[in-house]
């Protein structure tokens, strides 16, 4: 039996890939016969060369959607066994139509893993590339250089395409560069670091940006770096505002610790110990929910969003507050909560006596949804089929956190903590039974206060909302006093 030496004219040819594993199917040659080749690549160590490519019978050779959809992420992968493995799958497929489904069969498992790098290196794409600008105004483009671990810059071009849809940009990379001027996005070939400016104006911009997003009161460096990798860093400008934030945080905390601490009021002193129930050992962690979630494609909103925002907060938090979905700068920062409307909530807290830190924070659709108007993002309402698509989160948030009480901030939150369309007004300022003992109260979201035109009305909602808070300080303090 001869061997065939299918050769793809790239490291991302899929529709040569597929046209060629098609015709190796058709004529019934097994994997074992087969070894892939890309155009370029070391043709020295192919010598049996050119053995003629099996000729491309008629015949119906159908695939389930999903493997066609899985081939064109894996293709991206560096991996370079990836079009073997792709082809084998397809040949057991053949025989076994149900194997995508069977998680744990070694060829679907590293396949399904091989995608989800894919992905995830398309998210850390959207989220790191950090533009420069070259050139003076009319002249001017923006320049990013960035090194991705796979193949995905054409992948990961539309989205940039949108974002930046009226500033002229490319994306250099050692594989490939992507470029815009307003059209269309071309794909150029790979250039050298070199290529690529390194200082300018926008580089202290970013650096001031990402100065006064960081909130060491909520440092955790672990978690920190498994969002942001340290190989991304040396591309990043505010990367070298990193280890100086560190340092002065844990300045902070130490300063924290040297302070003798004060007796508690007897009030506030613990008679017995609350005992939470106990996690269930199958329960998620956050951390490993954050992380799951993070290549969440449950609804269209991933494709626009800079990446999800997640709930943030301890994992034993005793009461969850729920908003609606990230804003503009929550979608950047990658936190819940940081923009103006969170402004609002940290005030209300303050004045309601609550412990920002205490609380687990989160949103009931967790990418960003809006419309994009020139340099403007503006905030769209998720609808009902967002809300439930990513509800699956929010409950699984629920199980690990456990919180005695969760509160739901305005009406997409209310829809999603009570399971249904629930007017705020209806339920707001009290306490609802949900399952396993745990509570929610109903209030407004506090952008709806930032909505507000007339300055009277706002202090008198901004002081009803003061006063649900308290609702929830009580509850603190009486289980704190149980
Ligand atoms: N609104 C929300 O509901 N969540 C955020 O994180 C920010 C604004």
């Amino acid at each position: 039996m001869s061997h065939h030496y299918p050769t793809l004219e790239s490291e991302t040819d899929f529709d040569g890939w597929r046209q060629s594993a098609r015709a190796l199917i058709l004529n019934n040659i097994s994997p074992s016969d087969v070894t892939w080749r890309v155009q370029g690549n070391s043709p020295e160590l192919f010598e049996p060369s050119a053995i003629a490519p099996p000729s491309n019978p008629h015949g119906i050779f159908t695939v389930p959607a999903k493997f066609v959809e899985l081939a064109q992420s894996t293709i991206l992968n560096r991996d370079p066994e990836r079009f073997a493995l792709l082809y084998r799958l397809l040949w057991r497929l053949r025989g076994n139509p149900d194997l995508l489904m069977v998680a744990t069969d070694p060829d679907v498992a590293r396949i399904a893993a091989m995608a989800k790098a894919v992905r995830r290196d398309e998210h850390k794409m959207h989220a790191f590339v950090r533009f420069r600008e070259i050139g003076q105004r009319e002249t001017s483009r923006f320049i990013a250089w960035f090194e991705p671990e796979h193949h995905i810059v054409e992948l990961a071009a539309p989205f940039f395409a949108k974002r930046f849809a009226d500033m002229a940009w490319s994306i250099l990379t050692p594989d490939a560069c992507a470029h815009w001027d307003g059209d269309a996005v071309a794909i150029t070939a790979g250039v050298s670091k070199a290529e690529a400016p390194s200082e300018d104006r926008l580089e202290q911009t970013w650096r001031s940006y990402y100065a006064s997003i960081f909130n060491p009161a909520r440092l955790k460096v672990k978690a920190m770096q498994t969002e942001m990798p340290k190989k991304y860093w040396r591309n990043l400008p505010e990367a070298s505002l990193i280890k100086p934030l560190i340092a002065g945080a844990e300045r902070a905390a130490s300063a924290m610790i040297a302070n003798a601490a004060t007796a508690p009021h007897k009030s506030q002193k613990r008679q017995t110990p609350i005992t939470k129930p106990k996690h269930s050992a199958s329960a998620d962690t956050i951390q490993a929910l954050r992380e799951e979630a993070a290549d969440c494609r449950a609804c269209p909103l991933w494709k626009d969003a800079t990446q999800i925002v997640f709930g943030e907060g301890p994992q034993h938090a005793r009461v969850m507050l729920v908003g609606e979905q990230p804003g503009d700068k929550e979608d950047l920062a990658g936190k819940p909560f940081v923009g103006p409307a969170g402004q609002m909530l940290d005030r209300a807290l303050e004045e309601a006596g609550i412990d920002r830190s205490k609380l687990y924070v989160t949103g009931a659709v967790k990418h960003f949804k809006f419309l994009a108007r020139g340099k403007f993002r503006l905030h769209q309402r998720p609808n009902t089929s967002e809300i439930r698509a990513c509800r699956q989160w929010y409950e699984r948030e629920l199980r690990s956190i456990k919180p005695e009480l969760v509160v739901a901030m305005g009406a997409t939150a209310a829809q999603s903590v009570l399971g249904k369309i629930t007017p705020v007004n209806k339920t707001r300022g009290r306490l609802i039974d949900l399952e396993d003992g745990i509570r929610a109260l109903v209030t407004v979201h506090p952008s709806y206060l930032l909505r507000l035109p007339d300055a009277d009305a706002r202090a008198e909602q901004y002081q009803h909302f003061v006063e649900d808070l308290k609702i929830v300080a009580n509850l603190l303090r009486a289980s704190n006093a149980a």
